[in-house]
């Protein structure tokens, strides 16, 4: 099909996907202490500062190298926001500083709350492992799939919800940019993504992305409002560091039952 009849149907399937973000972040985020706001507002800068406008610069990767200007526009997209993406990473840190949470951005780089939550994580390493294929995939994973279809959904709920002027503001900043990078994936998408091929990838990385995604945001709402982080099994209890119920010497041959037998024995002994 053609690269806009792909879009239009990714559009049709990300629809509930995007009021669900609404109204998820919307509910969760509209009561929050001061420590709440530093959790979410120091997990958001991690997504901004060390991850797209640090570790993404993987995303070049995924544009040929093309001599003659066949790309142009895609560059120009890609660099663009990659700036605006480093900017969005210094409103949050501004935001921190006015609510007198940290003294200045240097803090945040080793402060325990922008370590990624594990979901937070997962989400951000996908980002960048988009970089690996070919544009096409990126920006219907990436710049279509969350900027266009689903992000502005989350930026609008949260800036429904927080009521604190200086932490809303950080998110009402991005939103005319957050656009921009939007229309850059339909534009791409509906240029560039015009194969089955590129169509049946671009659809799979466009349904990563809203899956990792719901999965973050579970693990983001545990650790902003309840100030948790993913429960773990207890470390002893894990196969990986649990003794071996018995411990039988290494052979290269346990076929012929004589020797099986001694293996037993000198494993009582
Ligand atoms: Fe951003
Ligand atoms: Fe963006």
């Amino acid at each position: 099909m053609r690269g806009k009849d792909f879009f239009r149907e990714m559009e049709t399937i990300a629809a509930p996907i995007a009021k669900a973000t609404y109204d998820s972040v919307r509910d969760t985020y509209s009561d929050m202490n001061d420590d709440q706001k530093f959790r979410f507002l120091a997990q958001f800068w991690y997504i901004e500062a060390p991850t797209i406008a640090n570790f993404s610069r993987a995303w070049w990767n995924a544009v040929p190298r093309d001599t003659t200007g066949k790309y142009r526009d895609v560059e120009m997209f890609l660099a663009r926001q990659l700036y605006d993406e480093s900017r969005h990473g210094k409103l949050y840190a501004d935001a921190c500083i006015r609510k007198g949470y940290v003294k200045s951005e240097d803090e945040l780089w080793t402060h325990p709350y922008t370590r990624p939550v594990p979901g937070w994580l997962n989400f951000a390493n996908w980002l960048e492992h988009l970089g690996n294929y070919h544009f096409t995939t990126l920006y219907g994973g990436e710049q279509m799939a969350s900027e266009c279809l689903t992000f502005p959904k989350f930026l609008e709920g949260a800036i429904d919800a927080i009521d604190d002027p200086v932490v809303r503001w950080a998110f009402e900043a991005q939103t005319e940019e957050e656009a921009f990078h939007g229309m850059t994936g339909r534009y791409v998408v509906t240029k560039y993504c015009q194969t089955a091929h590129q169509q049946d990838e671009a659809a799979w990385a466009a349904q990563t992305t809203w899956r990792l995604l719901a999965e973050a945001s579970v693990d983001l709402a545990k650790f902003v409002m309840d100030g948790q982080t993913v429960e773990r099994p207890p470390i002893a209890a894990h196969p990986a560091v649990s003794p071996p119920a018995k411990r039988v010497p290494r052979t290269l041959d346990h076929s012929d039952e004589e020797s099986a037998k001694d293996a037993a024995e000198i494993a009582e002994s």
